[in-house]
């Protein structure tokens, strides 16, 4: 499994970029409006930092201003990706954009047929959001399984983003159960790395270290 970053902060991004683990970027209106900034400004500085897929989002809600919006995205740098809803609008969307050549991320997946749909309309990418499943009682990583198990049966190349991620259990459980991606926050990714014995032994090496004549 690999990892992209959730965020449209450039700082998170950079950092995250140095420990040379980062495979993308994910943004969504709701991370872009939070940083207050241009998107298309935006999407040049990450696209300048990150050289994996860099997700980015349409706001129209019919086809024909998606494509003319996910055009002017692409048009941006070549790693874009167009993130696109699921809808019927969008699907169309997907559709267009990979006749274009243009990779497409389709987002707010919350059952395994939105899934199949996105990838027979020729979806680069589908992003069940676990997150907000789990939020509501339902299984996130249910979902993650059930759509890796159908892709699999059916030779589906369309990869899997693990999104909506909320905790390093998440994250494991992901990759267990057949995520290609995850794209995690930055305080997410940054508490992988944390264990409390890796830090009792740093302690301790160095006491000894330390104790040496
Ligand atoms: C993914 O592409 C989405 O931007 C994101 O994971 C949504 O996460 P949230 O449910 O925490 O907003």
């Amino acid at each position: 499994m690999k990892f992209f970053i959730d965020t449209a902060n450039i700082e998170d991004i950079r950092e995250a970029n140095k420990l040379g683990i980062l495979a993308g970027v994910t943004t969504n209106p709701s991370l872009v409006a939070k940083e207050g900034v241009s998107f298309h400004d935006r999407l040049r500085e990450i696209t300048e930092e990150v050289s994996g897929s860099v997700s980015a989002e349409v706001i129209s809600e019919d086809a024909e201003g998606m494509i003319e919006e996910g055009k002017e995205l692409a048009a941006i740098a070549p790693n874009i990706t167009v993130k696109v809803p699921m809808t019927l609008e969008g699907l169309k969307a997907v559709k267009a954009f990979s006749d274009l050549n243009i990779k497409t991320n389709v987002t707010l997946i919350f059952n395994a047929n939105q899934a199949l749909l996105a990838a027979r309309a020729g979806a680069t990418y589908v992003s069940p959001f676990l997150g907000r499943l789990d939020d509501i009682g339902q299984d996130g990583m249910e979902l993650i399984a059930n759509v890796a198990a159908i892709f699999d049966r059916h030779s589906i190349q369309t990869e899997i983003i693990a999104a909506s991620i909320r905790h390093p259990i998440h994250v494991t459980d992901a990759a267990l159960n057949g995520a290609h991606i995850a794209t995690i926050p930055f305080n997410v990714l940054s508490s992988l790395v944390k264990h409390p014995l890796t830090d009792q032994g740093i302690e301790k090496f160095l006491a000894d270290w330390n104790k040496q004549k």
